[in-house]
């Protein structure tokens, strides 16, 4: 049933955009390692990193497309060592996200950065799991983790990977596809998601952020994915279109992510309120914000602001984000009646 909000005076919708529940499903922890966290963990576990300070590593954030951010991103992450290390990481955020009022995340996590380094899987997944566990009661944010693989790899080394998250698979809801997507496409990990899907994982992937509508499909064709991250190119493809809204595939879109990768030459051109408006479940979250100037909030005041979207499409980006999440029915229930009832408060 729709809920029909009442318009808002477009200087009051920034509030309200604050103010909503909202669930963040495309969130990679690693990229939310602010250069200070950098530089912190960088001198207490004795690692170098090039840059002279906290402003040069910043002024050094100048993207060009995904390749230029991912080789600064995978950077930045190489001084997380330590189960507390991954911990401290993961409570930044979450301090962060309640300020946003998220109630519920499911946040990715790229093991393949960190063992590749020496540093064990054990580690990566206790420092995560115990801060999304200490989320519930410091901040109350709901918080899950799910587990990419990095689609530069083989298959095989996929393969490995989750063989090694099996000990710790109560810890982990579901797997993702991330990193360089242009001639990585989905099916290259046709075997190992049917594998993950057998073990009864969630599966996600990234496709369409800067690949064509043919990844999305084979996203969802190939590997069975429940949502696409990103997915904004599926606009150039109207059967595409179609599938994605029959089907209520949710699409985790990135506006500040986009607009910082020159997916989009501004935020004006960005086509959510185009997904939107053809039926498709979009819904608004950061990706890596320290790195693409900002949180979850920023990317909805900012996102509103440029395209003139409206209070409704905030209900139903809202609401999105719960229906489109992986907890239970009951769950779902109880935050859309926490949304619903922000926004009638909101008069
Ligand atoms: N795309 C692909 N891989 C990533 C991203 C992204 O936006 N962020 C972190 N890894
Ligand atoms: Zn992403």
């Amino acid at each position: 049933m729709t809920f029909f909000v009442k318009p808002v005076a477009p200087d009051r919708l920034p509030d309200l955009l604050r103010q909503m529940p909202k669930a963040e499903l495309h969130m990679h922890i690693e990229g939310s390692l602010e250069p200070e966290l950098i530089f912190a963990l960088a001198q207490r576990n004795g690692v170098t990193i090039p840059y002279a300070n906290v402003e040069a590593l910043r002024s050094a954030y100048a993207f060009t497309n995904l390749q230029s951010f991912l080789d600064i991103y995978y950077a930045g992450a190489s001084v997380l060592r330590t189960s507390q290390d991954f911990y401290d990481m993961a409570h930044a955020y979450f301090v962060k996200a309640a300020l946003d009022n998220v109630v519920h995340t499911e946040l990715f996590f790229d093991p393949q950065t960190h063992t590749a380094r020496g540093v064990s899987m054990e580690t990566v997944v206790d420092g995560l799991h115990r801060a999304c566990v200490d989320a519930q009661k410091d901040v109350g944010v709901n918080a899950s983790l799910i587990m990419c693989f990095l689609r530069h790899l083989s298959e095989e080394e996929a393969f490995e990977t989750l063989e090694q998250a099996l000990p710790f698979r109560d810890k982990i809801i579901g797997i993702g596809l991330d990193s360089g997507e242009i001639g990585n496409p989905p099916e290259k990990f046709a075997r190992v998601f049917a594998r993950c899907r057998e073990l009864g994982f969630h599966l996600v992937a990234h496709a369409g952020e800067e690949g064509p509508p043919a990844y999305v499909w084979t996203a969802l064709d190939v590997l069975k994915v429940e949502r696409i991250d990103h997915g904004v190119q599926s606009s150039k493809d109207a059967a595409l279109m179609q599938r994605l809204a029959k089907d209520r595939i949710a699409l985790t879109v990135c506006p500040l992510s986009n607009l910082k990768l020159c997916v989009f030459p501004d935020l004006a051109s960005h086509n959510l309120r185009q997904l939107l408006d053809a039926g498709l479940a979009a819904t608004v979250n950061s990706d890596d914000p320290a790195y693409f100037g900002g949180y979850v909030n920023d990317n909805f005041m900012q996102t509103f602001a440029a395209t003139g979207l409206s209070a409704q499409h905030a209900y139903t980006l809202g609401k999105n984000s719960f229906d489109a999440s992986f907890i239970d029915a009951a769950a779902k229930r109880r935050y859309n009646d926490q949304l619903t009832a922000c926004f009638e408060a909101f008069s």
